[in-house]
């Protein structure tokens, strides 16, 4: 029998539900496994294959190809916003352990197109937080963007996650009607402008369909 402070003790370190659908996601090999016909992708001149693991799997050339291309496209919209641009974090970031990644691969084996996600707990909901969808130039507009956002949703919703959560810069007009037009839309835990304070980036979200955002 536990002592009461015992009791007490271990109840607090009980996971709830939500917390535990998150870490049966994190403990998944592949999340990518069983979506047997979302593992490649061949239309508009492209074929690529899909690789989707957890950062440590990833080989040093991808992760630097992942930051090349991140700073290729991103570098100048941080530069314009109030957050700047800091290399030193923004690498430590995207090399965490919770770091999933999931990335395209052309036939030759080059990489082409990445997202850095995690499956993690957003003010209290168990959520599938898209960090990064970065796509190089020459494979944009042909409909892989839409496909590996869609990847990221079927992991998140088969993993039992409640919504797709992504911050967007609201100056990187490209994507922010990209993602709309995928039916995204403000998400609750959007910081909302004032007369005094307006925020430059803006919370998206989708929510599972048997789910409500409330
Ligand atoms: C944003 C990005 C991921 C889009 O990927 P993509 O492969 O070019 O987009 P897709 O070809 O899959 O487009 C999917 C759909 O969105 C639509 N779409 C794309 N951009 C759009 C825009 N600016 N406004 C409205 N709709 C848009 C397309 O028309 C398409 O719809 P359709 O299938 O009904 O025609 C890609 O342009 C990219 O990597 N940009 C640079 C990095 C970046 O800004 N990432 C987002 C950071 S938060």
């Amino acid at each position: 029998m536990f002592s009461r402070k015992k009791r007490l003790k271990k109840k607090s370190k009980a996971l709830t539900e939500d917390e535990t659908v998150v870490k049966k996601a994190n403990n998944q090999e592949n999340p990518l496994g069983h979506l047997i016909a979302f593992q490649s992708f061949s239309r508009n001149g492209l074929e690529v294959q899909f690789k989707c693991c957890k950062v440590s799997q990833l080989d040093q050339a991808t992760i630097d190809w992942s930051f090349d291309l991140l700073k290729r496209n991103m570098k100048q919209m941080y530069e314009d916003s109030a957050w700047g641009w800091n290399e030193k974090e923004k690498l430590l970031e995207m090399t965490e352990d919770s770091a999933w990644y999931l990335v395209a691969f052309t036939k030759e084996g080059n990489p082409i197109a990445f997202s850095h996600f995690r499956f993690d707990m957003d003010y209290g909901f168990p959520v599938l937080y898209c960090y990064e969808l970065q796509l190089e130039m020459e494979c944009r507009k042909k409909g892989l963007g839409r496909f590996m956002l869609q990847i990221l949703e079927l992991m998140a919703f088969t993993a039992n996650l409640k919504k797709v959560v992504l911050t967007v810069f609201v100056h990187n007009f490209n994507a922010v009607g990209f993602f709309k037009n995928l039916g995204y839309s403000v998400d609750e835990t959007s910081p909302e402008n004032t007369l005094e304070e307006q925020f430059d980036y803006e919370i998206l979200s989708k929510c599972r369909k048997s789910t409500t955002k409330n």
